[in-house]
């Protein structure tokens, strides 16, 4: 029998779906957590203070859904890329931010675009980006809370970006009034986006240039005191970071008890749905429609259990979706449309990794399949799709249709089930669709009916 696997591995596969939405190279968390580690290994800090740093790492960017539809209307264009740039200047610079804004406002579009967007966009530069940031940190702070760590974790991640100036947000704390863990991590990150894509020389430059300004030049030294031939650099490179890290926190290994798989699943839904205003909620309701469902379908708990957390995970491969395609107004193009269909194949790969969780990433992974197999992203036919699958694809259709959307009111239900009715058969399991008709059928009447 496959054992349950440990808070940290779960949360550590996870991380790669963060590294997806704040535009990072695939790994960019887990080796920000190696390097962390080492400079906490040299300084001789508690089991404690490395699990605080394992973790926070982990979910530092957990709030970064938070800011992806600010961000896009700040800049326009792919707003992953725009993150992933930013990470490259000294945003604490006004001048630094200001080239920012001038050199990636509106990428694609006439000076005129780029002018009137800027205009848009009120206060300075370099104030709008602590505007942002705050939203990431304050969000991660308050998942890191939802998922019961140490305050201690949360506290690392609101101070993230502080800087050792002073000149760092969201509080502009200075010196040792940031804790430990944050000053470590804000190093470890930083040398991490800049190893990665110009080199470990280049990258120890910046850290060495930035000592006393963004780090505390303790730290920095510590971290320069490091060999050449130091294990780290060949652990960076590793193809199975979760493995390394693992194999370094011997006492994170304990298995995850079922109330810590449903928080983890529970707060990556709210990650996931804060990603697009089109999506606010979506995965929490779908999950709600599709336990309904299933209890209607007569499911035990064990099964119901492995459904809720799919469906709450299903669209977690939006997280690696640029927000400028999820939030478009009209019709997508064709590429634009291919962009959108490799999220369920996202999902799949984010999943799958986690040990035990093939049969979750199998339903997460097919909700957009169709009984008559024109779905996407595999092309599955109806005896491919378990009751599972057919439970999570209608729910995912009856949300999509009955949410209220930015641009449009809720569709009332009875229309709903109208438009899901030409596709019996063809997409939709017709037991579901009648399961959610008896169950949901009523629902304007009897909502006219307690708000009278
Ligand atoms: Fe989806
Ligand atoms: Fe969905």
């Amino acid at each position: 029998v496959e054992q349950t696997p440990s808070k940290a591995e779960i949360l550590g596969s996870l991380s790669l779906a963060l590294d997806l939405v704040e535009g990072q190279v695939e790994g960019h968390a887990m080796r920000t957590c190696l390097i962390a580690i080492r400079i906490a290994e040299i300084l001789g800090l508690s089991v404690e203070d490395k699990e605080d740093l394992y973790f926070a790492s982990v979910l530092k960017d957990s709030g970064c859904s938070n800011n992806a539809v600010r961000i896009l209307k700040i800049f326009g264009g792919d707003e992953l890329v725009s993150k992933r740039k930013v990470k490259f200047i000294d945003w604490s610079s006004p001048v630094e931010s200001l080239k920012f804004a001038i050199m990636n406002t509106e990428p694609n579009g006439s000076l005129k675009d780029r002018l009137r967007r800027m205009a848009n966009n009120i206060g300075p530069p370099q104030e709008i980006m602590n505007e942002v940031t705050s939203a990431r940190c304050t969000r991660g702070a308050f998942i890191a809370q939802k998922l019961n760590f140490r305050i201690s974790v949360a506290n690392a991640i609101l101070h993230l970006d502080e800087h050792w100036d002073g000149r760092g947000a969201p509080f502009g704390h200075r010196g040792d009034k940031i804790p430990l863990i944050a000053r470590i991590l804000c190093l470890a990150q930083t040398f991490e986006v800049f190893r990665t894509t110009f080199g470990t020389g280049a990258a120890q430059e910046v850290v060495r240039k930035r000592s006393k300004k963004w780090f505390d030049p303790e730290i920095a030294s510590i971290f320069h005191s490091i060999p050449d031939n130091d294990a780290l650099w060949a652990e960076l490179e590793s193809d199975d970071l979760g493995h390394v890290a693992s194999a370094k926190l011997p006492w994170l290994t304990s298995h995850a008890i079922d109330v810590d798989i449903d928080g983890i699943c529970e707060a990556f839904a709210m990650i996931i749905d804060a990603k697009s205003s089109f999506t606010a909620e979506h995965s929490k309701r779908v999950t709600d429609y599709a336990v309904r469902l299933a209890e209607w379908q007569g499911y035990e708990p064990e099964p119901l259990q492995k459904l809720r957390r799919a469906c709450l995970m299903h669209d977690i491969g939006k997280l690696g979706v640029s927000t400028s395609i999820l939030e478009k107004p009209g019709k997508l193009t064709p590429e634009e449309f291919d962009q959108i269909k490799l999220h369920p194949k996202y999902s799949d790969i984010i999943l799958r990794r986690i040990p035990t969780w093939e049969g979750l990433a199998n339903i997460a992974s097919a909700h957009h399949e169709r009984l008559d197999g024109k779905g996407y992203w595999r092309g599955l036919t109806a005896e491919q799709l378990d009751l599972d699958v057919r439970i999570a694809t209608a729910c995912d259709v009856f949300d999509a249709l009955t949410a209220k959307r930015p641009y449009r009111d809720a569709m009332p239900v009875r229309k709903a089930f109208e438009i899901m009715d030409r596709d019996l058969g063809t997409a939709f399991d017709p037991d579901c669709v009648a399961g959610l008709k008896e169950i949901y059928g009523h629902r304007e009447e009897m909502e006219v009916a307690v708000a009278a």
